[in-house]
């Protein structure tokens, strides 16, 4: 069977590219402190709140054009198809909770800084700031906050789900899903 080399990153037939895979890491490497330090800033009392804001927006606005590359990258792409061993209302669940957690996102990064505007504050990068281009909207801003505090719940339960999936997959099912989000699969002609 012929092998071609995947044209500009894009997921072959079956599987994901290294563009998918890059994707995936890097936010899951950048979403955790994201959200750790997004949920400390919710304990009212602690003199350090504005500072973690600051460090929360500083990692939000360095990591924006990431997050959302990586949403618009699957919608692009497409979902792959399941594995030969992957069968059952399970595919469509595992699928449900990848657009999920991809509209989750999309939400975390339309509310973010949507909240912190209208809120009349500006957003914190470094020792930089973005001003409000946005009239101060309280109710709007509180609106917001509920919003992206319930959707940060969200993507937690759902990554919780996703990861004992896919330990569920190693353990049991044997049938390489974790390995296709390591390596990237080969794009192939279907000649032999
Ligand atoms: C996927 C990306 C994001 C995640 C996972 C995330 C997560 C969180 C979490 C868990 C909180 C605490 C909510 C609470 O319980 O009160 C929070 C608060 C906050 N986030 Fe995000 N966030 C994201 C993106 C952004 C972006 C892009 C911005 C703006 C640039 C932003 C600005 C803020 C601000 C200002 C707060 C503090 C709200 C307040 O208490 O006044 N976030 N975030
Ligand atoms: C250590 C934690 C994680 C592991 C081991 C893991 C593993 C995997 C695996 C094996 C797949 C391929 C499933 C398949 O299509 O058959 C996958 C896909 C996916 N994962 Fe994760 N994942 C983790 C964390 C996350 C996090 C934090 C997110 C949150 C955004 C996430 C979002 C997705 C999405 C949206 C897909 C669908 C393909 C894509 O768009 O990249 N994963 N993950």
């Amino acid at each position: 069977m012929a092998v071609l080399p995947t044209r500009l990153g894009a997921d072959p037939a079956g599987g994901y590219g290294w563009v998918s895979i890059v994707l995936h890491w890097a936010t899951v490497a950048v979403l955790f402190p994201l959200w750790f330090v997004g949920y400390a800033t919710s304990h009212p009392g602690s003199e350090s709140v504005l500072e973690l804001i600051h460090t929360h927006t500083t990692i939000a606005v360095c990591a924006y054009a990431l997050l959302w590359l990586r949403v618009l990258w699957r919608f692009r792409q497409g979902h792959p198809a399941p594995l030969p061993r992957q069968r059952g209302w399970s595919v469509r669940l595992g699928k449900a909770v990848h657009y999920l957690l991809l509209l989750a996102i999309a939400v975390m990064l339309v509310s973010g800084p949507l909240m912190a505007w209208t809120g009349g504050d500006a957003i914190h990068v470094f020792s930089a700031a973005i001003p409000s281009p946005l009239p101060k909207l309280p109710r709007l801003s509180t609106w917001l906050l509920a919003v992206h505090r319930t959707t940060s719940r969200i993507i937690m339960l759902a990554i919780l789900v996703h990861v004992c999936a896919v330990l569920k997959h190693v353990a049991f099912n044997h049938d390489g899903t974790l390995g296709r989000m390591l390596m990237a699969a080969r794009r192939t002609t279907g000649r032999r």
